[in-house]
């Protein structure tokens, strides 16, 4: 069996962790490509030569992004026929800047990303991963013209990989055996569910309702989840987080490489889903073979169904802008 090729679009902090998640996972070959094309083809043999130390033989490329010259020809960033295309390209977040400040430059970043994919790769399943995540996932699948269930955001992995990390620091057991699901869109329009988080399979609100943990301590551990990407940007001071949302994306890839049928928060097309038309939002979804194979729509009660709404309003309104710069 030949190897997926797997386009790394922006190589960067994310881009650079991914390629080197891909290799050691055996996702398949990553081919990183970025506008710094010295970057993405310099990632790519550090990579390859860490491959000798980490015992992977993974042939990794990368390059700028001028498309191939004749059919066929294979040069370093070429990502045509790839399998999965991880859209990282972009600018991320300084201190002090919101993720919709970066709204009009990374819009434009993703119309020339979407040409590309619709050009080079068009069978490809495409995870974006550049913030302002829900409209520019919108913007993404507009630009490229894929069906919008091969077109998918990762929000939702990373956000409950944080909530699980901090409700099973504060419960004192592991947070591997924290589940979550929540709703929304990234970061403060994150609609976190109470009712839908378990420990062990126990209901988080039976620790609740038990004194294990109390209500508000939930509530400071849901807004810290909501201010994640946040607190690491403050740290860092340049640049924002990439380890986890690498791992994040790797995870939705392997979900459709391998048609493991994941059951996972993402943002997802919506096509009468909750009531919604022709936009993108943070719901649970199964991601498979052929894609987001299916939506799962949840029974929200009314004042979840008023946080969703008020999230997807956010995502509308930053939708509505980017539809002048067509
Ligand atoms: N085409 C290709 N690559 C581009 C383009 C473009 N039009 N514009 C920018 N890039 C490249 C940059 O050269 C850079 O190498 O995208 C890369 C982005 O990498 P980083 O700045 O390191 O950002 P990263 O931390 O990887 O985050 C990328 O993900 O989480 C979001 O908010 C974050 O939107 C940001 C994105």
């Amino acid at each position: 069996m030949t190897a997926s090729k797997i386009a790394l679009i922006g190589a960067g902090q994310i881009g650079g962790s991914l390629a080197l998640l891909s290799a050691l996972r055996g996702l398949g070959n990553p081919v990183l490509v970025d506008l710094q094309g010295g970057v993405a083809a310099g990632k790519a043999l550090d990579l390859a030569q860490a491959g000798n130390i980490l015992g992977y033989d993974t042939p990794l490329a990368g390059g700028g992004l001028t498309p191939p010259e004749s059919e066929g020809e294979v040069r370093e960033g070429n990502i045509e026929g790839a399998a999965v295309a991880i859209v990282t390209a972009g600018v991320p977040r300084r201190p002090g800047m919101s993720r919709d400040d970066l709204l009009e430059t990374n819009f434009r970043v993703m119309q020339s990303v979407g040409k590309l994919l619709r050009t080079q790769a068009p069978d490809a399943f495409v995870i974006c991963v550049t913030n302002p995540l829900d409209a520019m996932v919108w913007a993404l699948q507009q630009a490229s013209g894929l069906p919008p269930q091969k077109v998918v955001g990762m929000a939702g992995v990373l956000d409950t990989a944080r909530l699980k990390l901090f409700l099973g620091q504060a419960l004192g057991v592991s947070p591997q055996d924290v589940s979550a699901q929540l709703l929304g869109g990234h970061g403060d329009a994150m609609v976190p569910l109470l009712r839908y988080t378990s420990v062990g399979g126990i209901p988080l609100e039976e620790f609740v309702a038990t004194g294990k943990i109390s209500q508000e301590q939930v509530e400071a551990i849901f807004q810290r989840t909501r201010d994640g990407g946040a607190e690491i940007v403050k740290l860092l001071q340049s640049g924002s987080a990439f380890y986890a949302p690498a791992a994040a994306a790797a995870t939705m890839a392997r979900s459709y490489l391998l048609d493991e049928k994941r059951l996972l928060p993402a943002a997802a097309h919506l096509a009468g889903a909750y009531g919604y038309q022709d936009l993108y939002a943070g719901v649970p979804v199964v991601i498979g073979a052929g894609g987001v194979e299916r939506v799962i729509e949840l029974q929200l009660n009314e004042a979840e169904q008023a946080e969703f709404a008020a999230s997807v309003a956010g995502v509308e309104k930053l939708i509505e802008t980017c539809k002048q710069w067509l």
